[in-house]
């Protein structure tokens, strides 16, 4: 018993984890709005990153994709050096940050003329990551006093504030993060779909077994029964 309140206490103790590093106290990470199974967004999802992240980002763990491919995408790049950092290899990202985590960081860069590149992060405190979202989304500030709610918390949106606008709307921005997510949680996993689908052939069938083996034990026992008489 004792074991299972240790473990408990662990899980619960490790998801807290990350808020404990925060310079931000009570940021919540924001829900990704995304469909991971959504293939329209996934593609668009693969041209977005093509166009802005490949450049210095590597995908070297995704396996053979289409998907990808068509998108202009390569595995066999080396990877480059920004400031004296490596932006990290992105293939499994999804799986090691999770989708929230990548969602609610992409939005939250805001301006912090104190580091190298004019940009800091507000769940990632100190990125070496540059203003790359800035000409989309355009440029945030921390705002002064940030709102609370009652349980003290807070999301990315109550710490900054626009003050200069970029090429989409707000919408627009969210809805090009979220495809950008939806592939890396593709990038992550490409046969989620497929092992999802074949999942629910395998349960079927194990049904199906069963009931034939209920049938067959009956069908058994019934002699068996009949003998010890
Ligand atoms: C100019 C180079 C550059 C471009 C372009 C770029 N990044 Fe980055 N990115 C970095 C660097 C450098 C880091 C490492 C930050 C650090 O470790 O301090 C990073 C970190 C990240 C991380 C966090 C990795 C982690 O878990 O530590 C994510 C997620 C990410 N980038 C996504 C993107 C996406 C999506 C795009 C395209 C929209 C993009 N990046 C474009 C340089 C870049």
């Amino acid at each position: 018993m004792k074991r299972y309140i240790l473990a408990i206490l662990l899980v619960l103790f490790s998801s807290q984890l990350w808020a404990e590093e925060q310079k931000f106290e009570g940021l919540q990470l924001a829900t990704a709005p995304i469909n991971e199974f959504d293939m329209d967004a996934v593609k668009r999802g693969a041209k977005f990153f093509a166009t802005n992240c490949m450049s210095c980002h590597t995908l070297t763990y995704l396996r053979y994709d289409k998907v990808a491919k068509d998108a202009g995408i390569v595995t066999d790049k080396k990877p480059i050096s920004i400031n004296g950092v490596t932006p990290p290899d992105l293939s499994l990202e999804a799986d090691v940050r999770g989708v929230d985590w990548i969602y609610t960081y992409l939005h939250s860069f805001y301006k912090d003329p104190a580091t190298a590149s004019g940009v800091n992060n507000l769940i990632f405190p100190g990125t070496a990551m540059p203003a790359i979202v800035a000409p989309f989304q355009g440029e945030q500030v921390l705002v002064e006093k940030p709102m609370h709610d009652l349980l003290n918390q807070v999301q990315w949106y109550d710490l900054v504030k626009p003050v200069k606008q970029g090429s989409m709307t707000p919408e627009e921005f969210d809805k090009a993060v979220a495809d950008v997510v939806t592939f890396l949680a593709y990038a992550a996993e490409p046969y989620h779909a497929e092992q999802e689908r074949l999942g629910y052939w395998v349960l079927g069938f194990l049904v199906i077994l069963f009931v034939m083996m209920y049938l067959l034990k009956k069908e058994y026992w019934k002699d068996v029964k009949k003998t010890r008489q």
